[in-house]
């Protein structure tokens, strides 16, 4: 039976994902918990990898090679850079990018490249969802660096550079090393702010809680799912 990697970055992003699952077993590996079981009729493991690069890279190799994961998604928050969407609604990646990153040098090993392009059947698969739930979404272009984006001149920067419709700490690290093991992922984001002082003050400073974002990530992973 295929088996399905579900992950998030923060608790938070996958403890309603966890919460559904059915005959779960929860196995602890290399500092993270992975939650085995079904949802539906899918067999999945859904994880929080933490935050950043490296975390997101090691938890997707180990949801390849150790758990036998055939299919990723990620899903997430992330901040707005886009004037075509707003708080609350999607970004699925279509394209997913570092934006602190030496491209090049990134690209002279498997998988050769440094823009990881999201799997075309969970990318529709995602954008089905989010339309059966009435949920705004964009098939677009997702950034990622380590660190929360924050403050207008680095968004500036960062637009000025890659020209992401929204930024997030993970995605382009998930997308790398499932393809590196060939294996299609997407990686979904709900906007949470829009990657300025004002979401750096609700997000980091206040620790605002982020679960309606996550109720609607949830909903849309579930849903796919169902698709797939
Ligand atoms: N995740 C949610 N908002 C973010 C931001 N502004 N920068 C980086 N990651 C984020």
């Amino acid at each position: 039976m295929e088996v399905f990697g579900i992950m998030g970055a923060m608790p938070d992003e996958v403890e309603q994902l966890c919460a559904q699952l059915d005959g779960v077993e929860i196995i602890p590996f290399a500092g993270v918990e992975y939650h085995m079981g079904y949802l539906g009729d899918k067999q999945v493991v859904v994880c929080c990898a933490g935050m950043g690069k490296a975390n997101a890279a090691a938890t997707t190799q180990v949801l390849i090679g150790k758990f036998g994961a055939q299919r990723i998604i990620f899903s997430g928050i992330a901040g707005n850079m886009s004037s075509k969407i707003g708080i609350g609604d999607v970004v699925v990646g279509k394209t997913v990018v570092y934006h602190d990153a030496q491209d090049d040098m990134i690209a002279k090993s498997a998988p050769f490249t440094a823009q990881f392009p999201g799997d075309e059947t969970l990318v529709q698969a995602a954008l089905d969802a989010c339309k059966s739930l009435g949920v705004t979404a964009l098939a677009g272009k997702i950034a990622t660096g380590d660190q929360f984006v924050g403050d207008s001149a680095t968004k500036a920067a960062i637009a000025a550079k890659v020209n992401p419709d929204c930024v997030e700490m993970e995605g382009a690290a998930v997308a790398q090393i499932a393809a590196k093991n060939q294996v299609p992922c997407v990686i979904l984001r709900a906007m949470s702010d829009n990657a300025d002082e004002e979401g750096h003050e609700r997000l980091v400073v206040k620790d605002f809680s982020i679960s309606e974002y996550v109720t609607t990530a949830t909903q849309i992973v579930c849903s796919m799912l169902k698709s797939l």
